[in-house]
């Protein structure tokens, strides 16, 4: 049997035969093409697109009219990856009615499988009625970026007891509201274990341990493309910001002494039709 697209039930047997899920966000046509071809399980269109793709001081400001763009060429890359859309501030807040008509955006005009949003308990109600929608919801908490000036900052959430009994009774009412995934951002390992091993969905951590059912990065962290600041969960697999600017530099240089372009790149034409100009 070919490649298949990924679906949820194969995210769920993967948490049941404890195997790991992968994540990694994208932005455009050619990013989603290479995570797919890797077999990257999901791909999500996040609205860190804000700061690393846009240059926004942080997720606050990003439109739905600026998630669809994205999502709508993400959605042409990818083929297998399971395709997360992510629904950026005050797009499900302020009302059932608009949660529902804007997660409906991302599935019929941007091909996305399912879509994510912010908060734990107190967003219950909307990943509900969402779901009831027939739209699939993974749900994220911890720190949650959109509220981070409600956090007083971007910091680890769950640290003490109390906030730690908060997070888990709000995986639990995410997961009965009808969440087939829940990301959980910066929060301690051990009470990211605690929630994998308790709900029956998949966990997919991003500075939250290993003990979470799957990993997540921001693509351009990974690669080292956001030269901004370096959060401590992120591992860079690779320095590519040197190395393009290395490449632009000697472009340059090659353009300003006649270097390039070379023959190898310049079309001819014959002597008798030159002569005829
Ligand atoms: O927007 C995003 O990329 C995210 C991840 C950090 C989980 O929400």
């Amino acid at each position: 049997m070919g490649r298949q697209k990924v679906t949820i039930a194969e995210l769920h047997r993967k948490k049941q035969n404890r195997e790991k899920i992968t994540m990694i966000t994208a932005y455009d046509y050619p990013t989603a093409r290479l995570v797919d071809e890797v077999g990257i399980d999901t791909i999500l269109v996040g609205d860190s697109l804000g700061m690393v793709v846009l240059g926004y001081d942080s997720t606050v400001p990003v439109t739905m009219e600026e998630m669809l763009h994205h999502c709508k060429a993400v959605s042409r890359g990818a083929k297998y990856g399971f395709i997360i859309g992510d629904m950026p501030f005050m797009s499900y807040q302020s009302s059932i009615h608009k949660a529902i008509e804007n997660a409906g955006r991302f599935i019929k005009e941007a091909a996305c499988d399912c879509v994510k949003l912010e908060g734990g308990s107190e967003m219950a109600h909307v990943v509900e009625a969402i779901v009831n929608a027939g739209i699939p919801v993974c749900a994220h908490i911890g720190l949650t970026p959109q509220t981070a000036t409600k956090l007083s900052g971007f910091k680890v959430q769950g640290k003490d007891a109390d906030s730690a009994k908060e997070l888990i009774q709000s995986a639990r009412d995410l997961e009965s509201a009808g969440a087939f995934m829940i990301v959980m951002e910066c929060i301690p390992d051990l009470l990211a274990a605690r929630i994998t091993n308790e709900l029956s969905i998949p966990t997919i951590g991003i500075g939250a341990g290993k003990g979470c059912d799957g990993q997540v990065l921001v693509y351009h962290d990974l690669v080292d493309l956001f030269e901004r600041f370096t959060p401590k969960f992120v591992k860079q697999y690779i320095n590519l910001s040197p190395m393009i600017k290395e490449a632009l530099a000697q472009y340059k240089k090659e353009v300003e002494e006649g270097i390039f372009p070379g023959a190898e790149h310049s079309f001819t034409m014959s002597a008798e039709e030159a002569k005829k100009i």
